[in-house]
């Protein structure tokens, strides 16, 4: 096997606008890992009904993300992008999976604690989410996952769950690693910087979002909230505010955090978080100009995602059907558990 491109997989959620830290963690990487290997990249439409969501809003927030996913450089050849609920395998994979994913694990999951806490209404799906995740990474055969430090805890939660899976049933999944940026896997908040930006958490002020004007970027910089002192060191446990800044900088120039430091070391705060919101509306401008461009095309985003969902399909089936196979299921009459009953070609 030593000779096969490694497979990489990875998904995002379509609601909620996409932030920098979805950037930094997400997008970049996706770009970064497609070169390196056979890539797959999910829409992953299924995890976004486990909070509260409209459902006016899911059809067009998934064409928004397609777009936005070429936007920022996948390339339809190259890569297989895809949406989840076209993938019918994902939803199999996660009930059969399960059965040897731990109770307990999942009630100590943190995105579950924080996601809990921040609702009144708090669904069994948004509990047994780590599970849909975990079958979506491992029925193809996923050796490499790029995500940013907040899905760190369910990728371990994969791997547990691939390990009890093969032990109880015979070998059936190969263990993924993650691929976590060595800057920006946790872009923070930039009105509270001891706290992550996210889509659902964070204020209209404390997060930046890919689609957002650049004045809208450059005003929210300005009241960026910076640390005591006045000196520029990177240090996020002394430096939070200061460090974030340095950190999506280095993400959005490519200079090392280093090099930065060095940069602004007398220079005062505003003069840093005014070059740091140029550097990201200068990153940004022409990922929102493209988007804005490839979402106007509706029909060809939809072509791209049934040729996605047709790869994506032929990809997993095998082990979906591996998986039914081990777990002593009768098989039905045509033969095959998969496939068989589906009309082809679609
Ligand atoms: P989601 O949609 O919340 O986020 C998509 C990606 O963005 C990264 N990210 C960040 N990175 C750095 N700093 C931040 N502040 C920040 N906020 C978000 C996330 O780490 C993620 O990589 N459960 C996943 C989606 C998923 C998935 C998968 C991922 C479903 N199945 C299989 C990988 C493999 C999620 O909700 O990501």
């Amino acid at each position: 096997m030593a000779d096969e491109r490694p497979i990489i997989f990875s998904g995002i959620q379509p609601t909620g606008r996409k932030t920098l830290g979805n950037y930094s963690g997400g997008f970049r990487q996706y770009v970064q890992t497609q070169e390196a290997g056979e890539a797959f990249f999910c829409i992953v439409d299924l995890h976004s009904i486990s909070v509260e969501y409209d459902p006016a809003d899911l059809r067009s927030s998934t064409l928004d993300l397609a777009a936005l996913l070429f936007a920022t450089g996948l390339d339809a050849d190259r890569s297989t992008v895809f949406c989840q609920s076209h993938v019918t395998a994902h939803g199999e994979a996660a009930w059969l999976l399960s059965a040897v994913a731990s109770y307990g694990q999942l009630g100590r999951m943190t995105q579950f604690k924080e996601k809990a806490a921040a609702h009144e209404f708090v669904s069994a799906a948004l509990f047994t989410y780590p599970v849909l995740m975990a079958g979506d990474i491992l029925l193809y055969q996923t050796d490499l996952v790029p995500i940013g430090d907040d899905q760190r805890q369910h990728l371990e939660l994969t791997r547990d769950v691939a390990q009890r899976f093969n032990h109880r049933f015979g070998e059936t999944f190969r263990l993924p690693d993650g691929q976590f940026p060595s800057v920006g896997g946790r872009i923070m908040d930039l009105q509270d910087p001891t706290s992550k930006m996210s889509t659902t958490l964070s204020s209209e002020q404390g997060a930046v979002y890919i689609l957002d004007s650049p004045d809208a970027i450059r005003r929210k910089f300005k009241s960026a909230v910076t640390d005591s002192g006045r000196d520029v060191r990177y240090d996020p446990a002394v430096k939070p505010g200061v460090s974030n800044l340095l950190e999506i900088m280095s993400v959005a120039t490519g200079e090392t955090i280093d090099a930065l430091t060095r940069r602004f070391a007398d220079a005062g705060y505003g003069e840093l978080k005014e070059a740091v919101g140029e550097s990201v509306v200068e990153l940004l401008s022409p990922i929102r100009e493209r988007f804005e461009a490839l979402r106007a095309d509706e029909r060809e985003l939809q072509r791209l995602l049934a040729v996605g969902a047709e790869k994506a399909r032929r990809a997993s089936e095998p082990t979906l059907e591996q998986m039914y196979d081990r777990m002593g299921f009768a098989k039905p009459e045509a033969g095959r558990f998969f496939g068989a009953a589906r009309p082809r070609g679609l």
